[in-house]
């Protein structure tokens, strides 16, 4: 590695960077500028983003229309508080918003981040059974190998192995775990796989708030996509049990699992909904909670009378701007025949990675490819050696991952998956 050594170095004193240790050594590449799906470090090396900087930049880097988005918000307004006023660009991403998502969703509140928009998603669904007169429903049900998020509500519905609920145990709330969706994406779903699911949800909706559960794709903690059936079994059971639904699309919405949304592979649709990431095109921290009328009115004749809920930062007119301007980007580009065909090339440029001794599983689906390796990769040798190869690949414990953005060429898309394989070739 040949980091451009001195802002690397500044950064090790002064900086301390997602899940790491404040001193920690480990490889870490400085970035000078993005253009389109190119990363290009202070060395003067260019990387082929395949992460999309977590799922966000849907569009690639300095896309011209968003960067004009942002210019021309700049000229009229960067901020304003949202309590007691309001402006254009928010009240068309919540009308935006309301039309493209399932249609009993039509209230929108607009925070700060993925993360809080799941804090925001509890916290409706409980004010919404004050509201109803069973202030008892406080608990959540989810499923295991599920990632939500870092604050305290979110962490305390990701998954509690892999989470982190062994180190604020004294901070969480004791919600369930259902067993995580055994069927694969492409099989059916018999009754006896959501018999565990439907048991908890049964034995406990008295105490119930919500089921909250990420749809279809299981993103950060586990790659995984399941049967879009259990999703539908899930969605029947709730209804049956008088149990509100919270899907969070965080990752997945806006086209990436070849749908714009995961509920739309099962065709079913969540009392709330939690969007963020993609929403402004990786250009700024942006989320959205989502909520029918039955929820919205819940809330409002709860005893506080009120949401409590109000960022400094909600509705941010330049995160509102860059938004609107990606949502109609994205609705008017040929998106999913984009992913379909990233698609294909991660599914071909990922199958020899199926014939190593390394490897435990290879899977696709939409614009996401995973390489799941038999042991935890070694991200000191890893990392490094896909910078080499010339693509940006964050792996995470036995992951080696991508999810290009969607304007990735066929060629870009084989040389990332070319590397892929050979790293883990290498490294395994
Ligand atoms: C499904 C899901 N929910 C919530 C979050 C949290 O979002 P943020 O990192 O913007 O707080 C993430 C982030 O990876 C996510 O994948």
């Amino acid at each position: 590695m040949k980091p451009s050594s001195d802002l690397v170095a500044r950064d090790r004193r002064a900086v301390w960077h997602p899940y790491a240790a404040a001193s920690h050594t480990g490889p870490l590449f400085a970035v000078s500028s993005a253009a389109g799906v190119r990363l290009t470090l202070t060395d003067g090396r260019e990387l082929i983003d395949g992460m999309s900087s977590w799922w966000a930049a849907i569009h690639g880097y300095r896309h011209p229309v968003l960067d004009e988005a942002v210019r021309t918000q700049l000229g009229s307004m960067s901020h304003v508080m949202f309590g007691g006023l309001t402006h254009e660009p928010a009240v068309r991403l919540a009308e935006t918003l309301v039309a493209i998502t399932p249609e009993p969703l039509r209230r929108v509140f607009l925070c700060d981040s993925g993360s809080v928009a799941v804090e925001v998603a509890i916290k409706m669904a409980l004010q919404y059974w004050t509201g109803r007169g069973r202030p008892e429903r406080t608990r959540l049900l989810t499923i295991r190998r599920g990632y939500h998020g870092d604050t305290s509500g979110a962490m305390s519905v990701c998954d509690p192995d892999a989470g982190m609920h062994h180190l604020f145990s004294q901070l969480l709330p004791r919600h369930l775990f259902a067993p995580a969706p055994r069927r694969a994406y492409d099989e059916p779903c018999e009754d006896a796989d959501v018999a565990e699911f439907e048991r908890l949800l049964a034995r406990h909706a008295h105490e119930l708030a919500a089921v909250i559960l990420e749809p279809v794709v299981q993103g950060t903690g586990a790659m995984r996509f399941y049967a879009p059936g259990w999703l539908a079994r899930v969605r029947e059971l709730c209804d049956h049990h008088g149990v509100l639904l919270i899907a969070d699309e965080i990752a997945v919405g806006f086209g990436r699992s070849g749908e714009l949304f995961g509920c739309d592979h099962a065709g079913i649709s969540p009392d709330i909904m939690c969007l963020g990431k993609a929403l402004t095109g990786g250009y700024m921290s942006m989320a959205a909670t989502l909520c029918t009328d039955e929820v919205a009115a819940g809330v409002s004749d709860s005893p506080a009378g009120a949401f409590m809920h109000g960022p400094t930062f909600m509705g941010n007119p330049l995160a509102s701007a860059v938004a609107n301007a990606s949502v109609e980007l994205l609705l008017s580009s040929p998106w999913r025949a984009r992913v379909t065909e990233i698609s294909a090339g991660l599914t071909a440029g990922l199958a020899p990675a199926a014939e190593l001794a390394g490897v435990a599983d290879v899977r696709v689906l939409g614009a996401i490819g995973v390489i799941e390796t038999r042991e935890p990769v070694d991200m000191a040798v890893i990392q490094p050696l896909l910078v080499e190869l010339g693509v940006w690949v964050r792996p995470f414990g036995r992951l080696v991952y991508t999810m290009p953005p969607f304007i990735t060429s066929p060629a870009d898309v084989a040389t990332l998956t070319g590397a892929m394989v050979e790293a883990v070739a290498r490294t395994t």
